[in-house]
């Protein structure tokens, strides 16, 4: 070891989340610089320049909220009393929060991006991906992309996310894929697309998804969140890293994700589409529950996400999703924990450090990973779901350093 190293010890449950899917007891954890260094049984544990003591506390690796759109101004209460009275979700309301943001002034739009990254952080998330889509104009995307890309961990392009009031649909679709995705392109990694009856049909969504990969960006799908549809066999096809909502499915869509991660052995370049369930989401618009059990008993890789936004989620607490995902979706603690941590590394590519490690792995806990790391307020991580909605953040270490 060559850098200033920490050792964490009196951990009473430590689960990792790589290959090996350990659970530790009276484990220890040596973080040095930005990595982690060792992990193992406490007696075993090597010297460190510092000690923290986890008092017994559970030991995970940081949430990775692989779905947020945080960039955005205002917000839509009076949306959502009236769906708790009974209206139904429709994509529109998005237009509120467009005209909300571009009102916005960027130091505005800046700093409730930043605090929202941090309040996400605060609450043990480590990793983040955000979006833009409530600019959609040339300008406003670009503006909400050069915003976010100061902050967000991995930066999707969302211009695709509704048709604004005034346009033509295919208009819309030739701005998108032209000038606002050369205006977005040297902030994003990702590009997505709603594909949903009131946003956009599967023909549109999979113009934009081929411009976007042409242009070098990696591809996410909205799919199949208010009804069933196209959205997830179009995300299989185009070979999207995720699909995101999954709410309404079909044998065919569950097989469909399946085969795409048929031969996959741990290797980047087979890795096939993850469903991503919105739990949170799902609960604010009274949507079924996305069926994460019947997913994974199919052998589809899960990632669980906030879904950050004002109109259909207005949280980052991913505790409450894993809490949802095993009292009302049918998971175990070990996978919903899994589907919030690796899961969503998967989904954002992240899982591996990268062949010239550049980028260390995020969403597990190994030697050479990134040290994203949380201690929780309980023995075990079972307590996530035992006490639902209780503060159980205790710690949280992003890259080394300390964030609670
Ligand atoms: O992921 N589904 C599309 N986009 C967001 C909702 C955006 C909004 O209503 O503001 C979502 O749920």
């Amino acid at each position: 070891m060559t850098g200033a190293t920490t050792i964490i010890t009196g951990i009473g449950e430590l689960m990792t989340q790589d290959a090996e899917q350990r659970v530790l007891k009276d484990a220890a954890i040596v973080l040095e610089d930005e990595r982690i260094a060792w992990l193992g049984p406490a007696a075993n544990a090597p010297a460190a320049d510092s000690r923290y003591d986890a008092g017994g506390r559970a030991c995970l690796p940081g949430w990775v909220d692989s779905h947020t759109h945080l960039v955005f101004a205002g917000d839509r209460t009076a949306e959502f009393e009236a769906r708790m009275a009974g209206q139904s979700y429709a994509a529109g309301g998005i237009s509120v929060t467009v005209d909300a943001t571009r009102r916005a002034s960027d130091e505005e739009l800046g700093s409730l991006v930043a605090q929202r990254v941090a309040e996400a952080g605060a609450n043990g998330t480590t990793y983040l991906e955000t979006k833009t889509g409530y600019g959609l104009n040339v300008e406003e995307e670009a503006r909400s992309a050069r915003i976010a890309a100061a902050t967000a961990d991995e930066l999707t392009f969302l211009g695709a996310h509704l048709v604004p009031q005034g346009w033509k649909a295919d208009d819309y679709v030739q701005t998108v894929t032209g000038p606002m995705l050369s205006a977005v392109r040297p902030y994003v990694q990702w590009a997505d697309v709603f594909c949903e009856t009131g946003a956009f049909t599967p023909d549109q969504s999979r113009e934009v998804l081929r411009a976007c990969r042409d242009a070098g960006l990696g591809l996410r799908v909205h799919g199949n969140q208010l009804g069933p549809g196209e959205g997830v066999r179009l995300a299989v096809e185009e070979a999207a890293a995720s699909v995101d909502h999954v709410n309404h499915l079909e044998l065919s869509d569950i097989d469909a994700l399946a085969g795409s991660w048929s031969g996959w052995e741990g290797d980047p370049d087979s890795r096939g589409t993850v469903a991503t369930c919105l739990p949170a989401c799902d609960l604010s618009t009274r949507q079924p529950l996305a069926p994460a059990r019947q997913l994974l008993d199919a052998g589809v890789p899960v990632a669980l996400a906030s879904n950050c936004n004002p109109g259909t989620s207005y949280t980052s607490s991913m505790a409450f999703c894993v809490a949802t995902a095993v009292l009302q979706m049918g998971l175990t603690v070990a996978e919903a924990v899994r589907a919030a941590t690796y899961g969503g590394a998967l989904a954002l590519h992240r899982e591996q450090t990268t062949d010239d490690g550049g980028r260390l792995a995020v969403g597990s806990l190994a030697v050479g990973h990134r040290a994203d790391l949380q201690l929780l307020d309980a023995p075990s991580a079972t307590h996530l779901a035992y006490r639902p909605g209780m503060q159980l953040t205790h710690a949280v270490w992003r890259a080394g350093q300390r964030l609670r």
